[in-house]
């Protein structure tokens, strides 16, 4: 399975640190953010990720995850000309998604669970149709909503819906199938001028093959789009490092778990970074 993190936003809801810092690299408490979208890549066991970054900003992303090769994955890149939806990342990662399978995830989503693992690895593992999550908000109005019957099957998906007809929204985390790619292909814009990754799940939905797992209250979901939202998820990350003794969204702590890297290259860069308390972490694994 292949995976991308679409990391194009301009973050204008952040301006003005996002004027010359794209948002995926701002901090969320001790590390950028784009961090914990690929530790969510990395824990459902995939090492082969494209970073979709704003037009040229490949550079600057590069300095920061290079080829990946220090978290012992492989990174490539690719620039969003145009902000044209979120389902615009399965067009332009066609080609890197080949025949195979897909996991899209979000440069601002960050999720925390203690067995996160286990989920991610199971919904990764399916072989046919969609899989992705619902969970529960009090707000639900500015996401893509999802409602269930009383069996717990997804019966309805809306995007933004001014009268929402649950609290379960979709988090920006999504495990598709080759046929994917032949969806993404014929959707038209929607009425905001965007590529609606929505309409991919709904197509899932209408073809019986999406699958919608709702998240324990055990789980954590932050979205880091805006300021307040971007400080309470480093405090909320700030908390659980403290109360866990854990970091959440160490790449090179996931690599050595996935067996993509050995203890001497983690504690390589532990070394390099033995200033921080990220590198004094490293040197401990
Ligand atoms: C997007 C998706 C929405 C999803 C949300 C999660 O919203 O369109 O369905 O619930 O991400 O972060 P947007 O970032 O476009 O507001």
């Amino acid at each position: 399975m292949k995976g991308i993190v679409l990391a194009a936003g301009k973050g204008t809801r952040l301006y003005p640190m996002t004027k010359p810092v794209c948002k995926p690299l701002l901090p969320v408490y001790d590390k950028p953010l784009i961090y914990y979208p690929i530790a969510i890549l990395m824990q459902a066991g995939i090492s082969d990720i494209m970073v979709i970054v704003p037009p040229g900003e490949t550079d600057t992303f590069r300095a920061l995850l290079g080829d990946g090769s220090g978290y012992g994955v492989q990174i490539t890149y690719a620039e969003q000309p145009v902000a044209r939806g979120i389902a615009d990342a399965l067009l332009i990662g066609r080609e890197f998604v080949g025949e195979d399978q897909v996991c899209l995830v979000l440069g601002d989503n960050i999720f925390y669970a203690h067995d996160l693992g286990a989920t991610l690895k199971k919904a990764a593992a399916q072989e046919a149709g969609a899989t992705v999550f619902g969970y529960w908000v009090e707000d639900p109005h500015p996401f893509g909503v999802v409602e269930f019957d009383e069996n717990g099957r997804a019966i309805s998906i809306e995007e933004k819906p001014r009268h929402p007809k649950s609290n379960y929204i979709v988090p920006g985390l999504y495990f598709y199938d080759n046929q994917v790619m032949e969806i993404a292909v014929g959707l038209k814009p929607s009425a905001r001028g965007e590529l609606e990754i929505t309409d991919v799940n709904l197509e899932y939905l209408r073809r019986g093959q999406l699958q919608v797992v709702p998240l324990e209250k055990n789980f954590t979901w932050l979205d880091a789009g805006t300021a307040d939202s971007l400080l309470e998820a480093g405090r909320t990350i700030r908390n659980i490092q403290e109360e866990t003794g854990r970091y959440v969204g160490c790449l090179e702590e996931l690599g050595l778990q996935e067996g993509w890297l050995t203890p001497e290259q983690v504690h390589a860069t532990g070394d390099e970074l033995s200033m921080t308390l990220y590198g004094k972490y490293l040197q401990c694994l």
